[in-house]
């Protein structure tokens, strides 16, 4: 299986730590000079010291995906220092949404809809010039186990994820003729810091739903993305990978 990432140069946003982490370690593992993204610029620091240790190469560009001209000059930067992008992971995420039942929260309806679809918007917006003139191209979305079925009492992660698939789909339809390929990778619950301060009953919940009975290690989804990258899956398309242990939708998080 060809997963030789070595002339590749890869852009994953909120890589500081977690799926993002993880994801950027793995494609640097096999070649790719990769561009680590996070709004925080100590973790993504931290990221890109393991890879360097780990005899890759990374650079760190802080920037907050929400923010369309911040992510026009990280795109421009990586232009500068690598080379067109030629695999973007839009991982950037954030968790804290609320029961629609509760107090209607325009600002948490924002944070998720801006991080986790706006901010893939922009990020593909800025990397297509330089794919089309390329041919070529992976764009890799990270969705969720929440993408199955829907999870009930986090309506706002979960309509942004919902729509975060169906850009995939969307432009895997409209890219291809490109030689861009647009895939997504839906993770069930790993071991990072948006799981952290799940309840023990949540925590009950999912393991007793999945039958593996155990969370994911945030490098099983790595490889997960790491295979969508590589040229061994350039005749995938469209696809939602799942890599959730084949666990069982849940339908609420309610305590
Ligand atoms: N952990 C899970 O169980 C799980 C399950 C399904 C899907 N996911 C998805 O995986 C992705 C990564 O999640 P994680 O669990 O590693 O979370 P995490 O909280 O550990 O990491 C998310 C990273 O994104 C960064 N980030 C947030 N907003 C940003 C912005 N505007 N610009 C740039 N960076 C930003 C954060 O600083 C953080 O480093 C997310 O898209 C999440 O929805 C996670």
């Amino acid at each position: 299986m060809d997963v030789d990432l070595s002339k590749k140069v890869a852009l994953v946003t909120g890589a500081g730590r977690g799926n993002g982490r993880a994801i950027a370690t793995t494609l640097a593992a096999n070649g790719a000079k990769v561009v680590v993204n996070d709004i925080e610029r100590g973790p993504a620091e931290e990221t890109v010291t393991a890879i360097t240790e780990n005899g890759g190469s990374a650079h760190t560009i802080a920037a907050d995906i929400t923010d369309e001209a911040a992510v026009e000059a990280m795109v421009e930067e990586t232009e500068q220092k690598y080379g067109n992008v030629d695999i973007l992971v839009n991982n950037a995420g954030v968790s804290g949404a609320a029961p629609m039942i509760a107090e209607p929260d325009d600002e948490l309806w924002s944070n998720h809809l801006e991080t986790h679809l706006w901010g893939s918007i922009y990020c593909i917006k800025h990397v297509l010039s330089g794919m089309t003139e390329q041919e070529y191209g992976k764009i890799i979305n990270i969705t969720s186990i929440h993408t199955k079925n829907g999870v009930g009492f986090t309506p706002q992660y979960d309509v942004a994820k919902f729509g975060l698939l169906g850009l995939t789909k969307n432009l895997a339809l409209e890219l291809g003729q490109f030689g861009i390929r647009v895939n997504a990778v839906a993770p069930g619950h790993a071991k990072t810091r948006m799981t952290a301060d799940l309840s023990p009953t949540q925590r009950e919940r999912i393991t007793d739903q999945n039958p593996l009975g155990r969370f994911a290690e945030p490098e099983e989804i790595a490889e997960a993305a790491a295979f969508l990258a590589a040229p061994a899956s350039d005749y995938i398309n469209g696809h939602e990978l799942r890599v959730d242990g084949g666990q069982a939708p849940i339908v609420s998080f309610q305590e």
